[in-house]
C-alpha cells in the first residue's frame, strides 16, 4: 500500500476502520483517529509517546453538529466562529458524554477546532466522526509543517500520510477556553490575541496555565525541542559567547555577521510575520548537527504572529 498520498477515499476508509492516519492543516499535520473510538484514540498516544494527561484536539468540518459533541458555546462562540473559522482557532467547551475520556484525559471540557485547509475539509466532510489529532511529531519535539516531517519521525508505523503539502500557518491554533463565564486565551498561536480581541471589543486574558488544564505540555516549558541547543534572547549579546563559525541563526528579517550563510534561517526579509510563522518550525529542523552546535533566535517583535513566535521559541530554548 502507498502509504503517503493525496487519495482522502483511502484516508477515510482507513480513519472508519480505527486506524490512524496524518492528516494536513493549514496550522500543523495533525495524527488523526476517530475520536468516538477510545481504542482508535489510545494509539495516538502510544504512536506519539505522550503522556496521557495530556488532553486532545477534536476536528470538525463544521458548527453543523456541534452540539452531539459539547453542551453550551456560550455568549462569545458566534461571533468568533463567523470571524475566524473555519481557520487557526480552536475552542474549549464543556464535553458530551459521547467524547471518550481519553480524548480529553478526563476533564469535562474538549478542545475543538474547523480546519481550513481543503484536503482536510474534504475528508472532515466525508466522515461522520470528528477526528481527535494532536500535532504529528513525537512528544516534546518540533510540530510538522510537511508530509516528509512527518514520515521522518514516524516512518511506517502509520496507515496513511494524506500529504497536502506545506502548512500555510505553520503555528498549531491559538486555544480559546470559552467553557467559563470569561473568554481566556491558553494558547498562543496562528490566530493572533489582537485579532481576537478586536472582534470581541474586549480585552482578553492569555493565561499560559489554566485551571481546567493545570498539567498540559503543550503550556509547560520544554517544548518544541529541535534536537540542537537553542537559545533565545537579544542576539548581539549571545553572538559574543559563541563561536560564530559553529552557530546557527533564525533571525526575522536581517543577516548576521560572522554566521556562515548556509547556518543563516532568515524568515522573512520582507518584515512580515505571517510568513515567519510559516517558516519557523522548518527552519528549526533545518540545522545539521554536524556543523552547528547552538542555535540562536532572535526576540521577534512582541505583537500579533511574533508573541506566538516568541512563545514557541522560548520553550524551545528550555529543553
Ligand atoms: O493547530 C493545532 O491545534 C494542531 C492541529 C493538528 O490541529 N493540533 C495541536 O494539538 O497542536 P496538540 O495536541 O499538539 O496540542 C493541543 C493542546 C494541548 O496543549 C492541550 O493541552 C490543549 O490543546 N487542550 C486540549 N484539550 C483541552 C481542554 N479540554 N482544555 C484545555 N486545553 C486543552
Ligand atoms: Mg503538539
Amino acid at each position: 500500500m502507498e502509504s503517503m498520498g493525496s487519495d482522502i477515499s483511502l484516508a477515510a476508509e482507513l480513519l472508519s476502520e480505527g486506524k490512524a492516519v496524518a492528516i494536513p492543516t493549514e496550522t500543523v499535520y495533525g495524527l488523526a483517529a476517530n475520536a468516538l473510538d477510545a481504542k482508535a484514540v489510545a494509539q495516538i498516544f502510544e504512536l506519539k509517546k505522550r503522556p496521557a494527561f495530556d488532553p486532545l484536539i477534536i476536528h470538525l468540518a463544521s458548527a453543523d453538529h456541534l452540539g452531539d459533541y459539547v453542551k453550551d458555546t456560550g455568549p462569545y462562540f458566534d461571533a468568533l466562529y463567523q470571524a475566524f473559522s473555519p481557520g487557526p482557532l480552536t475552542y474549549v467547551f464543556p464535553k458530551q458524554d459521547i467524547i471518550p475520556d481519553i480524548v480529553t484525559a478526563g476533564h469535562p471540557t474538549v478542545a475543538v477546532r474547523f480546519p481550513a485547509h481543503p484536503l482536510c475539509q474534504s475528508l472532515l466532510q466525508k466522515l461522520d466522526f470528528p477526528l481527535a489529532a494532536p500535532s504529528a511529531n513525537l512528544f516534546g519535539r518540533v510540530s510538522p509543517t510537511q508530509a516528509n516531517h512527518v514520515a521522518g519521525q514516524f516512518g511506517d508505523s502509520l496507515a496513511y500520510i494524506l500529504d497536502g503539502g506545506s502548512a500555510q500557518v505553520g503555528l498549531e491554533s491559538t486555544i480559546i477556553d470559552l467553557s467559563q463565564d470569561e473568554p481566556i486565551v491558553l494558547r498562543l498561536g496562528g490566530l493572533s490575541l489582537e485579532a481576537i480581541e478586536e472582534v470581541l471589543d474586549r480585552k482578553v486574558p492569555y493565561t499560559r496555565s489554566s485551571s481546567s488544564n493545570p498539567k498540559a505540555p503543550g503550556m509547560l516549558s520544554a517544548h518544541y525541542s529541535p534536537g540542537i541547543p537553542l537559545t533565545h534572547g537579544n542576539l548581539d549579546l549571545n553572538l559574543n559567547k559563541v563561536d560564530r563559525k559553529r552557530c546557527g541563526s533564525i533571525s526575522f528579517c536581517k543577516k548576521i555577521s560572522g554566521i556562515p550563510d548556509q547556518n543563516q534561517r532568515i524568515l522573512s526579509p520582507t518584515g512580515d510575520l505571517k510568513e515567519a510563522a510559516s517558516k519557523l518550525f522548518a527552519a528549526m529542523r533545518s540545522f545539521d548537527k554536524n556543523e552547528v552546535d547552538v542555535i540562536l533566535a532572535e526576540e521577534f517583535p512582541n505583537e500579533g504572529l511574533g508573541r506566538a513566535i516568541n512563545d514557541r521559541l522560548r520553550r524551545a530554548s528550555v529543553a
